[in-house]
């Protein structure tokens, strides 16, 4: 059966990327229809919605999306680059991923940082005999994706039902005389369905891809309620798998130790913002937004597409000098998403063999500043990557 997705392209780099993309899918003999979704700045500042309903009903019709990178800015230019027939008339602008994650309840958020051997952006260490090491850093995070911190349950001036609510809690006594606009809060709701969820998947892909352990990384000695909840429920899914070790790391701690050892971590499980946190931490071991790629995965819908944001200092550039490896490797986990993983691990291996090679490298590789100079320097276009792992395939 030929599969419909629903292809973002969203803003910036985000229209670049995707189509490269979209050449790869074509060259592993991926056979599908692309349908277009609007998506981003573009139909904020024209339609004011930056999530079209149409979009929500192509997604929610043929259930894959690929993704790029949307442009959100803060909300003063957001209300000012409106289009001026729209202005006044109650449109406010909000963030279409957080919008699309809730929408589809899309809580399931998967990113994978593994270092491709020979990436020059890998992550050294000094060794203790004054040499260096390459550790091998193979690390995938269970992010939860609707929830916790970044819900949106918050408020500036919090309401009066609001407020006595909060003054029931004998900790909310240094704040009871605060007044309400010089007040800011925003609240970290955890369920135990969803900790459940997240947990359970974790430890299911460590055990389907050989990972010896599943760490949790949040905060339940200081966040005892929601931290704790997720511990709680990471302790009883470990009772299911009893060969994979379950450990447990802070935050803060986890990013201070994110370069003495990160290739003893394999799954690593967190909250909402935790996550989003630690996440990063590790992409930048492996080569950073040139190569993070993520799925986001709901129980009808899932949705991937690169960490990186669009770029807009680079959307104009002609050539192209972006790296479309996060965005190539995040169709990879469409195909393994929807079971043609022969496909991806072919499309994978094409990637890591450009990448030993080094013959053909974009500006990030090479540690160059991004600019329109970078070609004549020796980068490579985005165009040329894409058609060198074409040609590995
Ligand atoms: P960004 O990720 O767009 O860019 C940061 C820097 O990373 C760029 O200047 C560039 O040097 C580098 N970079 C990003 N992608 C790259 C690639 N594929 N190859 C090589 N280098 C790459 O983040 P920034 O500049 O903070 O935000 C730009 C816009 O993107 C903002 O409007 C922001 O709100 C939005 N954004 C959107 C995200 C999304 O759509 N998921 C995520 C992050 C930011
Ligand atoms: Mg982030």
């Amino acid at each position: 059966m030929k599969r419909t997705i629903v292809a973002m392209p969203g803003d910036g780099i985000g229209k670049v990327v995707l189509p490269e993309a979209i050449r790869v899918l074509d060259a592993a003999g991926f056979e599908a229809d692309y349908v277009n979704g609007d998506i981003g700045w573009d139909f904020w500042c024209n339609e004011g919605n930056p999530l079209p309903q149409r979009t929500i009903d192509l997604l929610a019709e043929h259930r894959i999306g690929l993704f790029g990178a949307i442009t959100s800015k803060p909300k003063a230019k957001a209300a000012a680059e409106l289009n001026p027939e729209l202005q006044n008339k109650g449109f406010v602008y909000y963030s279409p991923i957080v919008t699309m994650r809730q929408h589809f309840d899309l809580d399931l958020c998967i990113r994978p940082c593994r270092a491709f051997p020979g990436n020059p952006l890998n992550f050294i260490r000094k060794s203790a005999d004054g040499g260096f090491e390459e550790p091998n850093v193979d690390v995938v995070i269970f992010r939860q994706n609707t929830q916790g911190l970044y819900a949106g349950v918050e408020w500036t001036d919090p309401p009066r039902n609001v407020r006595d609510a909060l003054a029931s809690h004998p900790r909310f006594k240094p704040f009871l005389d605060v007044p309400g606009e010089d007040l800011a809060v925003s609240t970290r709701i955890f369920t135990r369905e969803y900790c459940r969820r997240i947990v359970t998947a974790a430890f299911e892909y460590a055990q389907k891809h050989g990972y010896k352990s599943v760490t949790v990384c949040e905060k339940p000695n200081v966040i005892r309620e929601t931290s704790g909840m997720m511990e709680t429920e990471a302790a009883e899914a470990a009772k299911r798998f009893p060969d994979i070790q379950l450990w447990s790391t802070n935050i803060d701690a986890q990013m201070m130790w994110l370069t003495k050892n990160p290739e003893d971590y394999g799954v690593i499980v967190a909250g909402n913002m935790f996550g989003d946190i630690v996440s990063d931490g590790f992409a930048g071991l492996v080569g950073g937004l040139g190569f993070a790629c993520s799925a986001n995965i709901g129980k009808d819908v899932a949705v991937f597409e690169p960490t990186h944001g669009s770029a807009p200092k680079y959307e104009t550039l002609s050539p192209s000098i972006v790296n479309p490896i996060a965005m190539v490797l995040s169709a990879c986990m469409m195909l393994d998403h929807i079971g043609e993983t022969e496909k991806a691990d072919r499309i994978r291996s094409a990637i890591a063999t450009v990448i030993v090679e080094g013959r053909v490298r974009t500006y990030d590789m090479l540690k160059m500043t991004g600019g329109a100079d970078v070609i004549a320097k020796g980068a490579a276009t985005t165009q040329q990557v894409t058609d060198e792992i074409i040609a590995h395939l």
